[in-house]
């Protein structure tokens, strides 16, 4: 089986609002998919119904191949979820509230507790108490519950949420470990695209209820890419210099007079010195980013309302 998840025209309505309307993603096995939107774009309400926390409007979901109702839990198993769970008991120490959340979960294996300690790396802190840890250490115990049970199939509803750029990093690093050595399918949810888009597989775009796109990694790298761009007298020419002067041929005329080089960036002095050598007129000649973030504002209209 490939896909871990599918979901058939999924649909939440509450009275008037629409909270998410006819969505078909799919996550295949192995994927690290990130699921982004803005505040309220239907994320939350999305993962709920997956898990079967809530019932959808109408729609379906298939989780490892099976259909998932609130009848049907015999999958929650096999997921590990960081949404809708309370919080950790601030006087408790982290391994005690493993070790409450061991017995909740039946896991009989009471070794499996130092396992996720040392997973999320809290190792050194097991024995002090919630209320003194940061946020990030936190949200990592959050994570190393949700894998007491051994998931194959990890939900993370917006863990970089509230992070310093540290604490970014350390919840970044987890994932692709999970993902790379442990083979864990990682579904995670953000409103801030750059937060995740370096460690994610592949990207689902919601808005407004909608699922606007699903894009693979290869497209992420290639919306994402740095080029020279160059405006040219004559852009014939100037692709003439690039190939015979530099070897690039790795560039495109995007329209009349304007040359993207997606190679050699650092010689962008050089090639415009021998364009303005060979009589060519540049205009200008800048260093570019085509980000994904730009590329998700586009989309989803307008600023990200963080
Ligand atoms: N129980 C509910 N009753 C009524 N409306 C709801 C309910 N739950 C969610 N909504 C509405 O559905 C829409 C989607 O909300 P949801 O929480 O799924 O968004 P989100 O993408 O998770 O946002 P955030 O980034 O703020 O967490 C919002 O307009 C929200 O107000
Ligand atoms: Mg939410």
């Amino acid at each position: 089986m490939d896909y871990i998840l599918k979901t058939y025209n999924l649909t939440k309505k509450y009275k008037d609002i629409t909270a998410v309307e006819n969505v078909n993603m799919t996550i295949k096995k192995g994927d690290i998919y990130g699921f982004i939107g803005k505040n309220g774009a239907g994320k939350t309400t999305l993962i709920r119904m997956i898990t079967g926390l809530i019932n959808p409007t109408s729609g379906n979901v298939e989780i490892f191949g099976h259909p998932v109702s609130r009848g049907n839990k015999a999958f929650l198993e096999r997921i590990g979820t960081i949404i809708e769970f309370p919080g950790s008991y601030q006087n408790l120490t982290a391994r005690e509230n493993l070790e409450m959340h061991r017995r909740l979960m039946r896991v009989s294996d009471k070794k499996r507790i130092d396992e996720v300690l040392e997973l999320v790396n809290l190792q050194h802190v097991s024995n002090k108490k919630v209320k003194g840890f940061s946020l990030g250490m936190k949200q990592r115990l959050g994570i190393a519950r949700a894998l007491l049970h051994k998931p194959e199939f990890l939900i993370l509803d917006e863990p970089t949420n509230g992070l310093d750029p540290v604490g970014i990093k350390e919840i970044r690093q987890l994932i692709i470990d999970l993902a790379k050595t442990h083979g864990i399918t990682i579904l995670v949810s953000s409103h801030i695209l750059s937060e995740i888009h370096q460690m994610v597989t592949r990207i689902g775009i919601i808005n407004n209820g909608h699922l606007l796109e699903e894009v693979g990694y290869e497209a992420i790298k290639e919306r994402n890419r740095h080029f020279i761009e160059a405006k040219v007298s004559n852009d014939k020419k100037a692709a003439y210099l690039l190939e015979n002067h530099f070897a690039i041929e790795n560039y495109s005329i995007i329209e009349p007079g304007i040359i993207r080089i997606y190679e050699s960036l650092e010689n962008s002095p050089a090639i415009n010195k021998i364009f303005v050598k060979n009589g060519i007129d540049v205009a200008e000649i800048k260093i570019s980013k085509d980000t994904l973030e730009d590329y998700f504002l586009k989309l989803t209209g307008g600023e990200n309302n963080a």
